[in-house]
C-alpha cells in the first residue's frame, strides 16, 4: 500500500468523489488539499446520493479520518450545514479534523465574489459565487483569516477588525455596496466558531505522524487540471493548484512520499462556467450526453456544458500531475451513440498541435481533430469483467490509454460504489 492522489483530468466533475469513496475503506487519512466548497462531490452508496463540497469524500468510510487540509479555504457556515445534513442522515463526523493553517471564506468573500462577477460583465469567469477567488486572493495579499485564528477569539476580533477596514473600503468606494458591521460579523461567527472548536488540529503534524507511521493516505483533488490557476484556460480557472503539485503545497506532503497519482477522466467533456471548450457540442448529441450523464452541476445546478472527449485535455493532465493510472468513469453515458469522436489534435491558424495554447483567445479559436470510433449500442452497466465489454468499448479504452501513454486501471460504468470494473488492481 502507499499513498495516492485523485485528481481532476478535465474542467471537473469527472467522478472523483466515486473515486475517493471507492478508495478510502482501504485508507487510514483522506485529505483534502485545495479548493474549497466550490467542489461538489457526489457519492452513490446502495442508491442513496451524498453531495459534499468541503467534508472530504471518505467521511462515509469509518476507517479513515478525514482532514480538511491547509491548502483548502473554508466556509465555516457550510461547513457546519454539511456536518448536519450528514448526521441527519446517519453518518457521523467525528473522523473529521480540520487544519489550522486553512482559511476562512467570510461573508464579504462571497459579496465581493459576486460583485466581480457583475462588474466583469461579458468577460465574467462563471465563479460559483462561493468567495473562493476573493478568500484565496486575501490569503496571497496576507489579510486572510485562518482557521487557527479561531483558537483565540480576541485575536480573531482583533484580525478581523483590520481586515474589515480593507473590505469594507472596497465594497463602499468601489461597488458602492453598505459596509459590514465588526460586531454582526462576530456575533454571526461566534456560535460556528464554537461548534467546530473539537475538529481543528495542526494538519502538518498529523501529516507527518500518518507518513512517519506508514500509514496509507489518499488525498482528494476538487476541480482539475484545465482550472488550475497556472496550467488552466485562464483566466477561466479556479484560485488554487487542483494538481499533484497542489498536494505538496496544500497538505505538506514532500513530493517523493507520493506513490500513486490517479487522474479520474470522464468519457467526454464537460465544463461549467465560461471559457474555451474545443469540442463543445451545441446540439441534440450534446443535450442527450447531458441528458443521460444527468449533467447539471452539484454545486449550483447550472447544467454543465458537454462536448466529445478531448485526449489533448487528459494528455495535458497526464503529464503536468504524473498520473499512474486513469480512472475512465460515465463510460455507460455513451452507449447511445453509434460513432464517437474523440479530439486527437487542435487546428490553430492551419497548424495542427497537440498541445494547449496558454492564451485562451488562441486556445477559443482551434478547431478540434477528430478520430471517430464506432460506439458499442448496448447497455453496459450491469457489465463487472473487463472482457465481458463489448469489444469497440474495450477499443475506446484501449485508444485512451494508447494516446495518453498512461493505463486505464478502473471503468466506472453506473453512479454506485458497486458499478465498476477493475482493469488492473490500484493497490499494490
Ligand atoms: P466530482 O466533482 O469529480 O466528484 O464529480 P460530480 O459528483 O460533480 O459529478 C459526477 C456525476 O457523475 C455524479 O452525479 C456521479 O454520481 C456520476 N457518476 C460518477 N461515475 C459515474 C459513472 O460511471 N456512470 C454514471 N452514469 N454516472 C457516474
Ligand atoms: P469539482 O470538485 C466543475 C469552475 C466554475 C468556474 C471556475 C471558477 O466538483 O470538480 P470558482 O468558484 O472556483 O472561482 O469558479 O471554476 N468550477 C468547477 N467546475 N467542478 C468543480 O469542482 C468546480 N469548481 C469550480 O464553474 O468556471
Ligand atoms: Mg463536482
Amino acid at each position: 500500500m502507499s499513498n495516492f492522489v485523485v485528481v481532476g483530468s478535465q474542467w471537473g466533475d469527472e467522478g472523483k468523489g466515486k473515486v475517493v469513496d471507492l478508495l478510502a475503506d482501504r485508507m487510514d487519512l483522506v485529505v483534502r488539499f485545495q479548493g474549497g466548497n466550490n467542489a461538489g462531490h457526489t457519492v452513490v452508496v446502495n442508491g442513496q446520493k451524498t453531495i459534499l463540497h468541503l467534508l472530504p469524500s471518505g467521511i462515509l468510510s469509518k476507517n479513515a479520518l478525514c482532514l480538511i487540509g491547509p491548502g483548502v479555504v473554508v466556509d465555516p457556515f457550510v461547513l457546519c450545514q454539511e456536518i448536519d445534513t450528514l448526521n441527519q442522515q446517519g453518518v457521523s463526523c467525528d473522523h473529521l479534523r480540520i487544519a489550522q493553517r486553512a482559511h476562512l471564506i467570510m461573508p464579504y468573500h462571497i459579496k465581493l465574489d459576486i460583485l466581480q462577477e457583475k462588474a466583469l460583465n461579458e468577460h465574467q469567469i462563471g465563479t460559483t459565487k462561493r468567495g473562493i477567488g476573493p478568500c484565496y486572493a486575501d490569503k496571497y495579499t496576507r489579510i486572510g483569516l485562518r482557521v487557527a485564528d479561531l483558537l483565540d477569539w480576541d485575536d480573531f476580533a482583533d484580525k478581523l477588525a483590520t481586515t474589515l477596514k480593507i473590505k469594507n473600503a472596497q465594497l463602499v468606494k468601489l461597488y458602492d455596496e453598505p459596509p459590514y458591521a465588526l460586531d454582526d460579523l462576530l456575533e454571526m461567527i461566534k456560535p460556528v466558531r464554537d461548534r467546530l472548536l473539537p475538529y481543528i488540529v495542526d494538519g502538518v503534524a498529523m501529516v507527518r505522524d500518518a507518513i512517519i507511521n506508514q500509514k496509507n493516505i489518499l488525498f482528494e483533488g476538487a476541480q482539475a487540471n484545465m482550472l488550475d490557476i497556472n496550467y488552466g484556460t485562464y483566466p477561466y480557472v479556479t484560485s488554487s493548484s487542483p494538481t499533484a503539485a497542489g498536494v505538496c503545497e496544500g497538505s505538506a506532503v514532500a513530493p517523493r512520499d507520493i506513490d500513486q497519482v490517479i487522474g479520474v477522466v470522464k468519457a467526454y467533456s464537460t465544463r461549467v462556467g465560461e471559457g474555451p471548450f474545443v469540442t463543445e457540442l451545441q446540439d441534440e448529441i450534446g443535450e442527450s450526453i447531458r441528458t443521460i450523464g444527468a449533467e447539471y452541476g452539484a454545486t449550483t445546478g447550472r447544467p454543465r456544458r458537454t462536448g466529445w472527449l478531448d485526449l489533448v485535455v487528459v494528455k495535458q493532465a497526464a503529464l503536468i500531475n504524473g498520473l499512474t493510472d486513469l480512472v475512465l468513469t460515465k463510460l455507460d453515458c455513451l452507449s447511445h451513440l453509434d460513432k464517437i469522436p474523440v479530439c486527437v489534435g487542435y487546428e490553430i491558424d492551419g497548424k495542427i498541435q497537440d498541445y494547449i495554447p496558454a492564451s485562451s483567445k488562441i486556445y477559443a479559436s482551434a478547431k478540434p481533430v477528430y478520430q471517430i470510433l464506432d460506439g458499442w449500442n448496448c447497455d453496459i452497466s450491469a457489465i463487472r469483467e473487463y472482457d465481458q465489454l463489448p469489444e469497440n468499448a474495450r477499443k475506446y479504452v484501449e485508444f485512451i490509454e494508447s494516446y495518453t501513454h498512461t493505463k486505464v486501471s478502473l471503468v466506472s460504468i453506473g453512479p454506485d460504489r458497486s458499478q465498476n470494473i477493475i482493469r488492473h488492481p490500484l493497490f499494490n
